[in-house]
């Protein structure tokens, strides 16, 4: 099932997630839901923030042709090391891309979608897109890491948009 995506300035893209306890069906059906979500708007990542859902899930897949699925549930970075800029855009800030400075190479501990743990190393666009995501379940968004003059431009452009539907 293909869920809406919440739109900045939404106030609910600021609710801080709290981690997955119970690892049952309707936990499966929501990754799955997820992943068809952002596989249709396109995109390469999806926090279950974005979708007014307040647990701590992610669905990543950073291939051309949809081949590498990843479920991050109750993800930690446990080390983080190096610096990259790369231009980020997100489901939830439609049609805007800007520069970004993130950690290079991260480790991440965390479970599947089934509560079974393992641990990512990723560096470049697989480490940018995670902490993007987690960004997401701690209710912060990649423009809020732009300088304070883009933030307003931004602002400025949003309630431009809106007027006009
Ligand atoms: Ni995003």
């Amino acid at each position: 099932m293909i869920l809406p995506i919440l739109h900045y300035p939404d106030k609910r893209l600021r609710t801080i997630a709290k981690d997955v306890d119970v690892f049952d069906e309707s936990l499966v059906s929501l990754v799955d839901d997820m992943f068809e979500t952002m596989y249709e708007a396109p995109g390469i990542g999806l926090a279950a923030t974005q979708i007014d859902h307040h647990h701590r899930v992610i669905v990543i897949d950073i291939s051309d042709n949809k081949s590498e699925p990843i479920c991050l549930v109750n993800p930690t970075i446990t080390d983080k090391y190096g610096e990259i800029e790369s231009e980020e855009g997100c489901l939830s800030v439609p049609e805007y891309f800007e520069l970004v400075k993130r950690y290079n190479s991260i480790e991440v501990k965390t479970k599947n979608q089934h509560g079974e743990d393992f641990e990512v190393k990723a560096e470049g666009m697989l480490s940018v897109c995670i902490q993007h995501e987690i960004d997401h379940l701690n209710g912060i968004l990649f423009v809020d890491r732009l300088s304070k003059l883009k933030q307003s431009r931004l602002i400025k452009k949003t309630k431009k948009s809106a007027k006009q539907l």
